[in-house]
């Protein structure tokens, strides 16, 4: 394999930066990939000429990619249909040189993958290391030994049959690889457990357990520093022990550590501490590790329902799949937290992470966002869903598979339940009991702190044999069992696990009333690529008939794929009295005038959902409805509302629990504003206004951040709005618009989307018809400082230009 000196050279010189002076490096493995689509025979060899394979960086997904010539990734015939919103799947491998110097490749070496979905065999040099089946799993390979000086070649196969999935799931690495280099004399990685058994104002109680690791010939006496450090860095609590360790033996430690005061961490208040691990032998530091947690504790019980720290706390949730929309299934960590942080400013304090179990990315940023989060394992156990699911791997792989979801998982705060499973085909059958309980128990062995739950969609008296090994009762659409199972169980604690955006309030009416119930998380929070259609031709139709290609998103999401609130997430802000948009106003889209085609699949007359909140807009912009009668309905956390269009007023309404806060107007259309005032003891107290747009005229440019890392992984979101002379949204169907981005400089275009459920266009091509008047483009860093410029450019409005600057890591 020919390679450029330059190469060695780059690569060498990454290893050294990112040397930690510890003994021990680490390295994330982004750059220096190259892929390949397909079958590649021989393609572990080293010898391999993988010259024209198409270089990449890790995190990757191979299915969103575009094909050599150009054209979108999408297929009418793709096997999955509507499931994996017709994107095929396939095999795909990924090849990576590895350059080490004698001492590393001499030490502990440790090859870390995230998730390869799925099915990964993986060689070094030739030979075969490793086979890993579930593509959500973390796993790490012992390299020690087999690496040797110089160049390595690690290479990937990843096998992805169609269908695998109900959901789109992508393929290839599709979250981080890294690797870590260590003194034979090393903390295991995936040893730390950290509890935290008492979380009062004036005490925090943490248990720290750690595994000390001597691969040498030799015994070691060991000396272990635990340091728990504050936001500010402090040290705020710290032990230190001395312990020896046998030659090719490891030694468990606990060691319980006091903080005095501490900053409890819960959704409101998310303050975390790390904790610093250091091993020295003989004076000499040898390993390093930091572990971010918090100090917080979870009791749930039927009559208190959940509390954090003593605290009651109702889970106002949501589900979300892993994909990120333009980018596909890469778990890029900016694109996993962004989705978290949607959410949170949406009004959530809860995620279900639907039906797998979450990326490291994501549950850092619900540590850091104050979001709690049911972890996921599966959604298929012995009995398949689809022919070429987990099912296939699951009686040989669900031990290992769900160790890994905990141990990885255990650390990180925001994780409030472990749910082994969703709407498992066996569920409720004796066989399903049986299976639940074993892995309820295997759970409850590595982390006993965590309630353990499981997603059921039957009634009893069933549901009751599945129940019964669960801590928490996970109910998939049953509210109407809450009343009926309380009576026979009154001990079992309930919450929805999933529910639908329009049926929100009888959702949420439980948990309000029924102190057993602590929760509902609906399907879903951000939409997702797959299950195309499900938000619109109505689920409880033969919808696995419908929703043909182009179809290629659910758009059951209550926040759109670009990350747009749509008003079902505005309903919710008012159900869950956020205050956030206490006060919104909607119209329903005019008979006959249904921006979204296809209504002739769906024959119930009148229209309606069966998923989505009703077809309301944010748009006071009806032509050809003038003097007809629109429907506005308004949202309100206040107990009155008053509408006015130009500044008359149609009426008072009153609002409330009786109304599900909702108020209806018949409102002739008539050009102009229309402004939604509420009212709380009499006085005006929030608006909301819809005003008419004109033609677009400017494009709104909004960046979320203006520096990103030169590390080849961060994104920066660029959102394009259409707008006109008087800086109106322009919403209507019509007026969208073709948009070139165009990423120049120390970054790259990731993806372009626009949130359209029927537009199976490219992701990666620099231009994309706005829907609704808006785009999002993801951009995303080089591993080269410097300034990324980003031009926008609409037919007959003037071009734009934004800059970013991408500093060295
Ligand atoms: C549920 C299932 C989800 C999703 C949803 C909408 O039954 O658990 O994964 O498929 O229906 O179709």
């Amino acid at each position: 394999m020919p390679r450029s000196c330059g190469r060695v050279l780059a690569l060498t010189a990454l290893l050294a930066v990112l040397s930690t002076g510890a003994g021990a490096e680490q390295l994330p493995l982004v750059s220096g990939w190259r892929v390949h689509r397909g079958e590649a025979t021989g393609a572990e060899a080293v010898a391999f000429d993988d010259k024209d394979w198409r270089p990449v960086t890790v995190p990757h997904d191979a299915s969103i990619d575009d094909h050599a010539d150009g054209t979108p990734p999408f297929d009418a015939q793709a096997v999955a249909g509507q499931d994996s919103g017709y994107l095929p799947g396939g095999q795909a491998w990924y090849r990576r040189h590895l350059v080490l110097d004698a001492a590393q490749a001499a030490r502990v070496v440790r090859l870390t993958f995230e998730a390869v979905y799925m099915d990964a065999d993986i060689w070094l040099n030739g030979q075969p290391v490793a086979r890993h089946r579930y593509g959500y799993t973390a796993f790490s390979l012992d390299l020690t030994g087999k690496v040797r000086p110089g160049d390595n070649v690690i290479a990937v196969r990843v096998n992805h049959p169609d269908p695998s999935s109900r959901w789109y799931a992508g393929t290839g690495l599709i979250r981080p690889v890294s690797l870590d280099i260590l003194d034979p004399v090393h903390l295991d990685p995936e040893g730390t457990a950290i509890t935290t058994p008492m979380a009062t104002a004036e005490r925090g109680e943490v248990a720290v357990r750690s595994a000390v690791v001597n691969r040498s010939a030799r015994a070691a006496t060991v000396e272990l520093l635990s340091q728990v450090v504050a936001a500010d860095g402090t040290v705020v609590a710290q032990a230190r022990r001395t312990l020896p360790v046998a030659a090719k033996a490891h030694a468990d430690l606990d060691q319980p550590l006091v903080v005095d005061r501490p900053a409890l961490w819960s959704p409101d208040a998310p303050n975390l501490y790390t904790l610093v691990l250091q091993v020295r032998v003989g004076g000499a530091l040898k390993d390093e590790r930091r572990t971010r947690f918090g100090i917080r504790t979870i009791t749930v019980d039927a009559r208190q329902g959940l509390r954090i720290n003593g605290r009651k706390v109702v889970l106002k949730g949501g589900n979300i799949h892993h994909d990120n929309y333009m980018i596909g299934a890469a778990g890029l960590p900016d694109a996993d937290a962004r989705k978290v942080a949607l959410m949170k400013a949406a009004g959530y304090n809860a995620i279900r992470s639907a039906h797998n179990p979450a990326s490291q990315a994501t549950l850092d940023a619900a540590d850091a966002l104050g979001m709690l989060v049911i972890d996921e394992a599966f959604d298929a156990w012995d009995k398949p869903k689809r022919a070429q699911d987990y099912a296939r791997f699951f009686a040989q792989d669900w031990a290992a598979d769900l160790d890994s979801l905990v141990v990885s998982g255990r650390n990180h705060p925001s994780v409030l339940f472990w749910s082994i499973g969703n709407e498992i085909p066996e569920q409720g059958t004796q066989q399903g009991a049986e299976t639940g309980r074993r892995l309820a128990e295997r759970v409850r062995r590595l982390d006993p702190t965590r309630p353990v739950t499981q997603a059921v969609s039957i009634d009893g008296p069933d549901n009751a044999r599945q129940f019964a090994v669960l801590d928490v009762a996970g109910y998939n659409y049953r509210a109407h069992l809450f009343g009926p199972d309380h009576a026979q169980f009154p001990d079992r604690v309930m919450l929805t696990t999933e529910s639908t955006p329009k049926d929100a309030f009888q959702y949420w009416r439980p948990v309000e009333t029924m102190p057993w119930v602590i929760g509902d998380f609906v399907w879903t929070a951000v939409d997702y690529i797959g299950e195309a259609g499900i938000g619109w031709m109505g689920y409880s139709q033969d919808w696995q008939q419908l929703a043909p290609y182009p179809w290629t998103l659910a758009y059951c999401g209550e926040i759109d794929a670009t990350g747009r609130k749509r008003p079902a997430a505005y309903y919710r802000e008012v159900l869950w009295k956020t205050g956030i948009d206490p006060i919104s106003a909607f119209v329903r889209q005019p008979p006959g005038t249904e921006d979204l085609p296809d209504r002739h699949y769906f024959p119930i007359q009148p229209p309606h959902l069966d998923w989505s909140l009703d077809d309301v807009h944010p748009s006071w912009t009806w032509p050809g409805q003038e003097g007809k009668p629109l429907e506005v309905v308004v949202y309100s956390e206040f107990p009155e509302v008053e509408l006015f269009l130009n500044d008359r007023s149609l009426g008072r309404r009153p609002v409330g629990v009786d109304s599900e806060y909702k108020a209806t107007f018949q409102v002739p259309y008539a050009p102009g504003r229309l402004v939604a005032v509420g009212y709380r003891d009499g006085q005006p107290a929030g608006r909301w206004e819809l005003r008419t747009a004109g033609v677009p005229v400017q494009a709104r440019l909004s960046l979320d951040r203006s520096m990103v890392r030169a590390n080849g992984a961060d994104l920066a979101y660029l959102t394009v709005e259409l707008a006109d002379a008087d800086g109106t949204p322009v919403y209507a169907r019509d007026a969208d618009r073709l948009v070139t981005v165009r990423v120049a400089g120390a970054g790259a275009l990731a993806g372009l989307g626009n949130g359209d459920p029927q537009d199976a266009g490219s992701f990666q091509a620099d231009e994309r018809r706005t829907f609704h008047g808006r785009v999002v483009a993801a951009v995303r860093a080089g591993t080269q400082a410097g300034a990324i410029t980003v031009d926008v450019a609409l037919p007959g409005l003037p071009p734009q230009r934004v800059t970013l600057n991408a500093v060295a890591p």
